[in-house]
């Protein structure tokens, strides 16, 4: 191991966690030094294929976070087991890269937060979306004004006519907690608080359905398959959620369905609006209706997003997105389940402790 190189381990060895070896060994001044799955034969493959030590493998991360000397770690386990490793990994004095969604409970993303101020580490949930190009641009063009107020959008990623994911990890109630809310739904909420500059949301009104993800017949050929007997999660979502302020948001999204796309996201304001990708911004100008579009660079976003992290590592902190705002989007995530199981809308309960 080199001397003065920030020293990383990764927790759940499975597709994503390449991704971030692939940066850790790229960006400099960085050593992936161990590897937990409880998978250990992936966990010994993952070590082989990006060059961690034999001796720092583990099927245990506990065993992991107490043996080996750790600056940071990632956590790409299931959505369920975001919580335990980044709470333990926190209160040991480690930073933590976790994946989204933050988790598969509220709660458990709350004491994750608590986790992370308590030790005055750092805590970065990876919305890598936070540097695409269209989300930075949107977001300086709504605090510009240049949209007015802002009074109604639709968060979504244009859902999937076929997309489920293969994985346990993502269809196993006690591995992911939930289906495609928590999968996709949480990019769409993040995208649109983002956007919004976090108006507290105060209610929700949501339908969920397992649709398309229990029928046998509905894997066709076309690269994305699954195991119906394995599918105990929901793969579509409609909810409208009110903010505060006055804004309401519509959020849709699916994993399968029978049509092409739900659309992009927009925005629309008083004095303006902005659909998302592509990037367009709808105003009168001149006493003309104009239409802009914007050329925007090409980012590669999980690059940028590994590069924050560990930039912020090295300076000690504060984490490139704050933990507050995802922990916000968890309770809207939680009460879109609430109002489903309900069927009425609800109330977002947040805890005073997030309200800043
Ligand atoms: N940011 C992104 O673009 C992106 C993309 C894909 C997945 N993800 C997120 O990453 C997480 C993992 O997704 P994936 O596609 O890599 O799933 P995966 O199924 O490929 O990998 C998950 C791994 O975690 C391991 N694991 C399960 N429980 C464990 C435990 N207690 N300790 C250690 N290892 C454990 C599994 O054995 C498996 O190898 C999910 O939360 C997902 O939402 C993010």
């Amino acid at each position: 191991m080199k001397e003065n190189s920030i020293k990383v381990g990764i927790i759940g060895a499975g597709g994503i966690a390449n991704v971030h070896a692939r940066y850790y060994r790229e960006l400099p001044g960085v050593e992936l030094v161990a590897v937990a799955d409880v998978d250990e034969k992936r966990a010994v493959d993952f070590a082989r294929r990006w060059g961690v030590p034999e001796s720092n493998v583990f099927a245990d991360y506990s065993k992991m976070l107490r043996s080996v000397q750790l600056d940071a770690v990632s956590v790409c386990t299931p959505h369920a087991v975001h919580a335990r490793p980044t709470i333990e990994a926190l209160r040991r004095g480690i930073h933590v890269n976790v994946e989204k969604p933050m988790a598969s409970k509220a709660a458990d993303a709350l004491e994750m937060w608590r986790a992370a101020k308590e030790s005055g580490k750092i805590l970065m949930v990876g919305f890598q979306t936070r540097w695409s190009p269209e989300i930075v641009a949107a977001k300086r063009i709504v605090a510009s004004g240049a949209l007015g107020r802002v009074y109604y959008c639709e968060a979504t990623l244009g859902g999937r006519r076929r997309g489920i994911p293969g994985s346990p990890t993502f269809l196993k109630r006690d591995l992911a907690g939930g289906g495609v809310v928590l999968d996709l739904g949480c990019y769409a909420i993040d995208n649109a608080m983002y956007v919004l500059g976090f108006p507290r949301p105060v209610s929700v009104s949501a339908s969920i359905e397992a649709a398309i993800g229990p029928q046998k017949s509905a894997v066709v050929e076309c690269g994305w398959g699954w195991s119906p007997e394995d599918f105990e999660v929901e793969d579509f979502v409609a909810a409208f959620v009110r903010l505060e302020g006055g804004c309401s948001m519509v959020l849709k999204e699916s994993w399968a369905m029978h049509s092409n796309s739900l659309g992009s996201a927009f925005f629309l304001g008083t004095k303006g609006g902005l659909r998302l990708s592509p990037l367009e911004v709808y105003r009168d100008e001149w006493g003309y209706m104009t239409t802009t579009t914007l050329a925007l660079p090409q980012v590669d976003i999980h690059r940028e997003k590994m590069k924050a992290f560990i930039e912020a590592v090295s300076k000690g902190g504060p984490s490139p997105i704050d933990p507050r705002e995802i922990v916000i989007e968890q309770f809207i995530l939680e009460a879109i389940y609430e109002s489903a199981s309900r069927g009425k809308e609800v109330e977002v309960r947040l805890p005073r402790e997030l309200l800043a």
